[in-house]
C-alpha cells in the first residue's frame, strides 16, 4: 500500500508505538519552537528538566506576544528568554522581528521534518511540508531534552483540491469552508494532507494560511507536499538546500477524502465568536465596519500586505473605521518598503504597527465598545480582542483590506477586478542577522530573571480518592481563553503562575477563584470540546495552582487534554452526556483515582448516594504521569 506525507514522515521518525490510529506514538523531534507568552514557562521547565544543552537540530525562541513594554515584566522576561536561549544553544529571535510561525516557515522549518511549538499555530510551516504540531510548554522543554513527544496517531484525511481560486477568493477561503463543512470539532484526531491539482495553484502563503488555521479545526496538524513551488519559495528564502521532493505515493490510502473545487469558493466570513461560524461575505452586505486588523500569524506575508497596498493604494478608509497592520516579519516589512508599498498603506489611513501578534493576543488594537471588527486572524473568541462585547469577524486580507476602504459589508460582485496573486521577488532580503545565535559553549552565560519569574512549585501527587466539590459548571466549547483570558495586564504575568492564576475563568465567573481558594481543592465540570483554541499551559497550570482536581466533561480539546495530563488534572469524560444535567455547582464528589484504568470507567459518588460514570481516554503512562502529579514529576522519578 502506498504512503501518505503524514505516514511517511511519522515512519521515519518513530521511536515507539505502532501507526494504528488512535494508539499511542512516540515521534523524534528535529525543531521546536517557543514564543514568550509560552515559553517562558517552557524555558523554566527545560531548566528544572536539568539538561543542560537542547538536544534538537534547532530550537529558536521567539519573542512576539507580550512585546507592549508598560513596566518590567516583559522585558525581565525577554532578557530571560535571550539569556537562556544562550546558555541552552537556542537560537534567540528579539521582539520585533517577526511573529514566530511567519519567521519559521521564512527562516528555518523544512520539508520532512518534525516540529512541534508552544503555540497552537505551529502548523502554519505545514505549509512547505514540515510536520508541525502545536504542544504544552512542557511537551516542548522535554523534545528540547530530547525526549520523543507522544500523540495517538492521527488519522489522515485527504483533501483533494481541484480547480483554481478566482476573482477575490483566497487561501484563507479554503479553510473557511472546511470550518464551515466541519465545525471547529472536525479535525479532532486527525492530519488534513492537501493533494490534487489544486495545490500547484496555490501559493507558499496560501498554504501556509490553510495548515495554519487548521488548528481552529482542532487537528493534529496540517500539511502540503512539498513541491516545485515549495522549492522557489525556499530557493527567494536563500534556504535551496533546505528542500527536498516530499509527495504522497498515487496509491496512497486515506482515512477519509474530502473534495474542495477553488474554482467555486468565493469571499467567505467567519461570524463572532466562533471560527466555524462561516458564512458568505455577501450575506452580511450593510452591516458597519468599526475597525479592520490585517496581520496576525494567519494572514502577514509579503503577498498578503502586497495585496493590501494594491487595494489601499489612492484610496482613504472613512472616519469611522480604523485600520491596523503588523507585518508578520522584519522581512515583509523591508520589501513593502522596498518597493514603496508602505506609503500607499499610511496614506490610506492605517496605522502601521511593529510586526509582532498585537491586537491578534490583545496587545493593543482593541475595537470599541460593541464594536464589530473585521480580522485577518484566526479566532474570534469572546473577549479575546481586549474589547469583553466586541464582535470579531475573521476574512482573507485582500476582503478586509477591500471592506475597509467600504466602511461596511458589501458583495464582492461590487468590488471591481481582485489584485494580481502575488509571487515573491527574485531577491528576498535575508534578516538571518537579527537573529541572535548561540554561542558554541554557553556554560558561562549568565541567565537573567527579573522578580516577575517565579520558578515551578512542586506538585503534590494525585491521592487515591479525591474528595472534592464541583466549584465551577460551565457550558459547551469552552475555550482557554475563557480559562485564562487574554490581553496585556494578564499574559504580562505568564511566567508568574501564583499571580496569573488569580485571573482563571475571571470573566467566566469572578468568584471561581474565591471559592477555590475557601476550599483548598475543587473539580470543574464541562461540556463539548473544553479547552478548545490555544495551547497556553497556563490554562491548565494556574487551576492546578488552585488546587483544581479533576475536569468532568463530555469531550475534550486535545492540546488542553495534554496539558491537564502534563500538570496531573483527571480529565473525566461523562459515559452519558446527559449527566452533565445532573450536576450541579457545590455537589459533593468521591472520585477512585486509584481504580481508574486506561479507557476503563468508574463510578463517581455523589454526596447523596446517586452514581455518575465517568470514563477516560488516557494511556498508561498518562495515568502514570497523573498520579505521579504531573508530567515534571514523573521524568523526575525516572531520572532518578
Ligand atoms: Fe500570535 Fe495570534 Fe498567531 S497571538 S502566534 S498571531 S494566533
Amino acid at each position: 500500500m502506498g504512503k501518505s506525507i503524514t505516514h511517511k514522515i511519522i515512519e521515519k521518525h518513530l521511536v515507539s508505538g505502532e501507526m494504528v490510529p488512535g494508539s499511542e506514538v512516540g515521534l523524534r523531534i528535529d525543531q521546536t519552537l517557543t514564543q514568550d507568552a509560552t515559553g517562558t514557562m517552557a524555558w523554566l521547565q527545560f531548566e528544572a528538566i536539568g539538561i543542560g544543552k537542547v538536544k534538537t537540530d534547532l530550537s529558536v525562541s521567539y519573542v512576539d506576544h507580550n512585546t507592549l513594554q508598560m513596566g518590567f515584566r516583559n522585558p525581565d522576561d525577554h532578557r530571560f528568554l535571550r539569556t537562556v536561549a544562550a546558555k541552552s544553544g537556542a537560537v534567540f529571535s528579539p521582539a520585533g522581528t517577526g511573529i514566530c510561525h511567519q519567521l519559521h516557515l521564512e527562516n528555518f522549518a523544512k520539508p520532512g521534518a518534525t516540529l512541534i511549538g508552544s503555540d497552537s499555530h505551529t502548523p502554519t510551516a505545514g505549509g512547505i511540508g514540515s510536520m508541525a504540531m502545536g504542544a504544552g510548554g512542557l511537551s516542548v522543554a522535554l523534545a528540547m531534552a530530547g525526549e520523543a513527544y507522544f500523540i495517538p496517531m492521527p488519522k489522515v484525511v485527504k483533501v483533494e483540491l481541484t480547480g483554481e481560486l478566482t476573482g477575490w477568493a483566497a487561501g484563507k477561503d479554503v479553510i473557511l469552508e472546511l470550518l464551515r463543512r466541519l465545525t471547529v470539532k472536525g479535525g479532532v484526531g486527525k492530519v488534513f494532507e492537501y493533494a490534487g491539482p489544486g495545490v500547484a495553484t496555490l501559493s507558499v502563503p496560501d498554504r501556509a494560511t490553510i495548515t495554519n488555521m487548521g488548528a481552529e479545526l482542532g487537528a493534529t496538524t496540517s500539511i502540503f507536499p512539498s513541491d516545485d513551488r515549495t522549492r522557489d519559495f525556499l530557493e527567494k528564502m536563500g534556504r535551496g538546500s533546505d528542500w527536498m521532493e516530499l509527495v504522497a505515493d498515487a496509491d496512497a490510502e486515506y482515512d477519509e477524502v474530502i473534495t474542495i473545487d477553488l474554482s467555486e469558493l468565493e469571499p467567505m466570513v467567519a461570524q463572532p465568536h466562533m471560527p466555524d461560524q462561516v458564512c458568505k461575505v455577501k450575506e452580511l452586505a450593510g452591516l458597519k465596519i468599526d475597525q479592520c486588523a490585517i496581520g496576525s500569524c494567519t494572514n502577514s506575508s509579503y503577498s498578503d500586505l502586497k495585496n493590501t497596498a494594491q487595494i489601499l493604494s489612492g484610496k482613504k478608509t472613512p472616519p469611522e473605521t480604523d485600520l491596523l497592520i503588523s507585518p508578520g516579519s522584519k522581512q515583509v516589512m523591508k520589501m513593502l518598503s522596498r518597493e514603496g508599498l508602505i506609503e500607499p498603506l499610511l496614506d490610506a489611513g492605517a496605522r502601521v504597527l511593529e510586526c509582532t501578534c498585537g491586537p491578534c493576543i490583545g496587545m493593543g488594537g482593541s475595537p470599541t465598545s460593541g464594536g464589530v471588527s473585521v480580522r485577518t486572524f484566526n479566532r474570534n473568541f469572546e473577549g479575546r480582542s481586549g474589547t469583553q462585547d466586541g464582535k470579531i469577524y475573521l476574512v482573507s486580507a485582500q476582503t478586509a483590506a477591500r471592506l475597509s476602504l467600504e466602511g461596511e459589508f458589501s458583495d464582492p460582485a461590487t468590488w471591481g477586478p481582485a489584485p494580481e496573486r502575488v509571487e515573491l521577488p527574485e531577491d528576498v532580503p535575508s534578516i538571518r542577522d537579527l537573529f541572535v545565535f548561540p554561542p558554541e559553549d554557553g556554560s558561562s552565560v549568565e541567565v537573567l530573571r527579573g522578580p516577575n519569574i517565579v520558578a515551578l512549585e512542586d506538585f503534590d501527587k494525585l491521592p487515591e480518592t479525591v474528595e472534592a466539590k464541583v466549584l465551577l459548571k460551565v457550558e459547551d466549547n469552552i475555550t482557554t481563553d475563557h480559562i485564562l483570558p487574554a490581553g496585556a495586564e494578564i499574559t504580562a504575568l505568564r511566567s508568574n503562575i501564583p499571580a496569573i492564576s488569580q485571573y482563571i475563568f475571571s470573566r467566566v465567573d469572578a468568584e471561581f477563584v474565591g471559592r477555590m481558594k475557601d476550599h483548598g481543592k475543587g473539580v470543574i465540570l464541562g461540556g463539548e470540546n473544553y479547552g478548545q483554541g490555544s495551547s497556553r499551559e497556563h490554562a491548565a497550570l494556574g487551576p492546578r495552582h488552585l488546587g483544581v482536581k479533576a475536569v468532568i466533561v463530555k469531550s475534550l480539546a486535545r492540546i488542553h487534554r495534554a496539558n491537564l495530563v502534563n500538570f496531573g488534572i483527571l480529565p473525566l469524560l461523562l459515559v452519558a452526556p446527559a449527566d452533565y444535567d445532573r450536576l450541579s455547582e457545590g455537589d459533593d464528589l468521591t472520585i477512585p483515582a486509584s481504580a481508574m484504568t486506561p479507557g476503563g470507567t468508574v463510578e463517581i459518588g455523589l454526596a447523596d448516594g446517586g452514581k455518575v460514570a465517568v470514563t477516560n481516554d488516557l494511556t498508561k503512562k498518562e495515568l502514570e504521569i497523573i498520579q505521579a502529579g504531573g508530567l515534571l514529576n514523573a521524568v523526575r522519578e525516572g531520572q532518578s
